[in-house]
């Protein structure tokens, strides 16, 4: 059908998004949608790997509606873009399960995510399945065959894997696979706190689907540079969070230099800093809030989306297990088997 390239990227079900996730990764989402055929995952079983009580789980279907539904506010088309729901797509895991002997515990065990997630989650050992979360990955980015896959340097060595699984896969039963390309989306955004990285964990997020007054009231309550305890004494613009938004939110240049040398030189008050950020900021937000309001009016509408997207990657999956398990030779065990016991049941048929 298509010629273009296949994308497959995806997220965990946590929540909304933030500006991080926007300026870390999903902006460059936008400009994929043309470029490529894109398909984005609710990735639930992965939540599995940390969260696996009954209550996580009960949250996904909500989450997963959410962070389609900030997809569209971002602009994502969804014409474009096929969102499926991972769990809903049972090739995943018989494919993640064909493709594990082609990675040992040992190369797995080497990954420093596996640790860190581990430790984020308060657990001190490692399940199975989070030990298995990069070949699930590989087998979420395997199945639709992807040629390149967006993710966050975190995540990086995760499509290395991929592509070892992928090279392996092929030398041993035959060429199925491409190999995918990583395509590193870098930058994180400070909290609102000053703290390294925006986290809805740490309360120091903006949120996409914060409205005006929200995010007047983050902003001004931002943390600045905390050496400055007047506004006629000089301030650092440098590593302070107030400006890093300027930088990356105002597209006013001249507005921002002037803030940034009045700022250096004690002749502006952070009220008026944070005031004109705010602006900025709901100016950026705004398009979105009104995309947001666009599809809320249409009730059902990102459940529909989900749905159809999901049976769209069911025929995917369907057609790589496939070709997997007919290059594997496992189609021509259950061949013969079936055919020989067809071949008895209809002998059995006759001699009745
Ligand atoms: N691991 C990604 C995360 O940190 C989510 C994810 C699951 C993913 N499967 C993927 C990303 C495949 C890119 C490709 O949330």
């Amino acid at each position: 059908m298509s010629e273009r390239k296949r994308i497959l990227t995806g997220d965990r079900p946590t929540g909304k998004l933030h500006l991080g996730h926007f300026v870390g990764s999903h902006r460059n989402r936008l400009k994929f949608q043309d470029e490529y055929e894109c398909f984005f995952l609710v990735a639930d079983l992965h939540m599995l790997t940390t969260k696996p009580d009954k209550e996580s789980i009960l949250q996904i279907a909500d989450n997963g509606r959410t962070i389609v539904m900030d997809h569209l506010a971002i602009g994502i088309d969804p014409n474009k873009v096929t969102f499926y729901l991972q769990s809903a797509v049972h090739e995943v895991y018989e494919l993640q399960l064909l493709i594990s002997s082609l990675v040992t515990v040992e190369r797995l065990q080497q990954l420093p995510t596996i640790k860190d997630m581990a430790n984020a989650a308060g657990m001190d050992q490692i399940p199975y399945n989070l030990l298995g979360y990069p070949v699930l990955q590989a087998a979420d980015i395997l199945m639709p065959r992807a040629d390149l896959v967006p993710v966050g340097k975190d995540n990086e060595s995760h499509v290395e894997l991929t592509r070892q699984i992928a090279r392996r896969f092929n030398n041993a039963y035959g060429e199925v696979f491409p190999e995918p390309a990583p395509y590193v989306v870098g930058g994180t955004l400070v909290g609102t706190d000053g703290q390294a990285k925006m986290s809805k964990s740490l309360d120091n997020a903006i949120f996409l689907s914060d409205d005006a007054k929200t995010v007047t009231r983050r902003v001004m309550s931002m943390y600045t540079d905390p050496a400055r305890i007047r506004s006629d004494i000089p301030g650092t613009v440098e590593g302070n969070p107030v400006f890093a938004y300027h930088d990356v939110f105002n597209p006013n240049v001249a507005e921002v230099e002037d803030l940034k040398e009045r700022y250096r030189a004690g002749k502006v008050g952070d009220v008026e800093v944070k005031e004109k950020l705010a602006k900025a900021l709901n100016d950026f937000l705004d398009p979105m809030r009104e995309r947001r309001a666009y599809y809320e009016a249409q009730t059902g509408f990102v459940d529909e989306l989900l749905y159809n997207g999901t049976l769209r990657a069911r025929e995917e999956g369907k057609q790589t297990l496939m070709e997997v398990k007919k290059a594997m030779g496992l189609t021509g065990v259950w061949n013969r088997i079936s055919r020989a016991a067809e071949k008895r049941a209809k002998k059995v048929g006759v001699e009745a």
